[in-house]
């Protein structure tokens, strides 16, 4: 199967093309591919195999064909941490291949990718290594005549259908929970970022990795999506994505095998800066909070709300921050690249059309960044006199573009933070920890944030109340998602309980 060799930024990166099934590169069945781009010319990096469903259906038969043998269930707990770590040691050794893929394929400055998307990725595949070898049940000595244990076992075939905001990243919290637990799975990486996994899975190849256990088919959502989604073999799908997908996972989910489903869906995340908060501190989180990954992120602190006594302070302060924001080429020295695709571009700036047609006031930005080239940049933008009923103020945009609005009191702000069908993040800022402790406990969201905002650790759950999913992903937490308890009850000289009529 092809290996391209790519020319990123003047390196040259191998990369090879073809699915990834059964550990080998292979063509599509129906012989077709799809190109992917570089977000900042609009052009085609490199043709790529596009899977359909019966890629798909192979990958599944080979998986469960692995996950059913003894090889598998004698290569044990060691091995797989064995594997992963070697994979953590061949991504450090790769790194600027990984790198430079990353980069041309999604838009991400060096400074995102190399300081957070790469890390991050190698962390959690060491911190799940870490667990291989410790999962385990409980046992149960207190039912008389009866000794009680559970066991932790795999769930099986796993689906794994990941966005384009973090191709390598969001690959990584995919597998390094599911390999772990001894589970075997096919993955689909999104349709305008399918590169990065294909160099993954050379590494996970060379890293000894049992073929058959990772299996990848790239392509587009409505097929090969959809088929993982509906498929009769795969006993569980973890999705990450709009909120819209992860609902029509569920329900084919539902009118398939019931396979188990967990989402981690988008966001609207709000961030309250109170009157005795550090003002400089929190300007800088806020930044952050919108600008980590140019706001394509479903944590991202999108609504702002900030006390009136301090309102005019921080509004300018943030705006000159936000204002100073260096826009373009992700390979030049620029703080932010362009975003993803076309289609986000589109869609970011009928967001910011309708929100002046709503009647919000366009305090920065919201214009396409004057670019000789033909990318989908768009400048970090403000809204303020924003109303709650505003589409702007309901749905996740997937861009640095951040309405700010004033509050009055603690009871007030509580109450608009969570008028939202999202609850995936919450930041305060505050000096006034009883407040800290008071507020995040009041907020409905599944990470809550004091003095920092878009703050992830692999060791840490993650995950949202409300429509931003279901179930959590990195900690300990996700290896829930990727275990099945099973109980055992063994007889410890109990005689059978009597049947038939009761005489006397
Ligand atoms: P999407 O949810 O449609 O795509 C995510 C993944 O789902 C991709 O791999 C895609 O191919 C796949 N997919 C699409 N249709 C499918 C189907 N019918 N069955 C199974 N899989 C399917 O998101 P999209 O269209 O790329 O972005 C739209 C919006 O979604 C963004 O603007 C953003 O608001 C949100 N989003 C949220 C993410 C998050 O991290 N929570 C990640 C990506 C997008
Ligand atoms: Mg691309």
């Amino acid at each position: 199967m092809a290996t391209a060799t790519l020319k990123i930024n003047n390196r040259s990166v191998s990369l090879p093309t073809g699915l990834f099934i059964n550990g080998e590169y292979r063509k599509a069945q129906a012989g077709k591919t799809f190109p992917s781009e570089n977000p900042a010319t609009g052009e085609e990096i490199v043709q790529v195999q596009e899977g359909q469903a019966e890629d798909v259906d192979e990958a599944v038969r080979l998986a469960r064909k692995v996950f059913r043998s003894k090889e598998w269930t004698d290569f044990g707990a060691m091995n797989r941490a064995k594997c992963m770590h070697k994979l953590a040691d061949l991504m450090e050794e790769h790194f600027e291949d990984l790198l430079a893929i990353e980069m041309i394929d999604t838009g991400k400055t060096r400074t995102q990718a190399a300081n957070l998307d790469l890390p991050g990725s190698i962390g959690t595949i060491r911190y799940f290594a870490g667990w291989c070898d410790k999962i385990y049940g409980q046992s149960n000595f207190g039912i008389n005549g009866v000794f009680g244990y559970t066991k932790k076992e795999a769930v099986g075939v796993c689906g794994q259908i990941i966005p384009w905001n973090f191709p390598l990243l969001i690959f990584t919290w995919k597998i390094a929970p599911a390999f772990c637990c001894g589970n075997t799975m096919v993955i689909k990486s999104a349709e305008t970022t399918p590169l990065v996994a294909l160099k993954m899975c050379e590494l996970i190849d060379k890293a000894g990795f049992p073929k058959g256990t990772i299996n990848l088919v790239s392509g587009y959502g409505k097929t090969v999506g959809a088929a993982i989604a509906m498929h009769m073999d795969i006993d569980k799908v973890a999705f990450t994505g709009s909120t819209a997908t992860g609902r029509s996972n569920m329900k084919a989910a539902a009118s398939s095998n019931l396979k188990k489903v967990t989402l981690e869906l988008g966001g609207k995340s709000p961030n309250i800066i109170f009157p005795d908060a550090d003002i400089e501190r929190a300007v800088e989180w806020s930044v952050w909070g919108i600008h980590m990954n140019y706001g394509q992120t479903c944590h991202a602190g999108t609504r702002i709300y900030v006390h009136e006594d301090i309102y005019d302070n921080f509004l300018s302060a943030y705006t000159k921050a936000l204002k100073a924001i260096q826009v373009g080429d992700q390979f030049g020295e620029n703080d932010q690249g362009p975003h993803n695709s076309k289609a986000q571009y589109d869609k970011i700036m009928g967001y910011i059309k309708q929100g002046q047609d709503e009647g919000a006031t366009l305090h920065l930005g919201g214009q396409a960044v004057d670019s000789k080239q033909k990318g989908y940049f768009i400048q970090p933008t403000i809204f303020t006199d924003v109303k709650l009923d505003m589409k702007i103020m309901k749905d996740e945009i997937f861009c640095p573009v951040v309405s700010v609005a004033k509050f009055n009191t603690e009871e007030e702000v509580i109450e608009l933070a969570n008028d939202t069908t999202y609850g995936l993040a919450a930041g305060i800022f505050t000096k006034d920890y009883e407040r800290a402790v008071r507020v995040t406990g009041a907020l409905k969201a599944g990470t809550t944030l004091v003095n920092l905002f878009n703050f992830v650790n692999w060791s840490m759950p993650f995950g949202g109340y409300k429509e931003s999913g279901i179930g959590r992903e990195c900690g300990e937490a996700a290896l829930e998602n990727y275990t099945e308890t099973k109980t055992v009850y063994m007889n410890m000289g109990m005689a059978a309980p009597p049947v038939g009529p009761s005489r006397g």
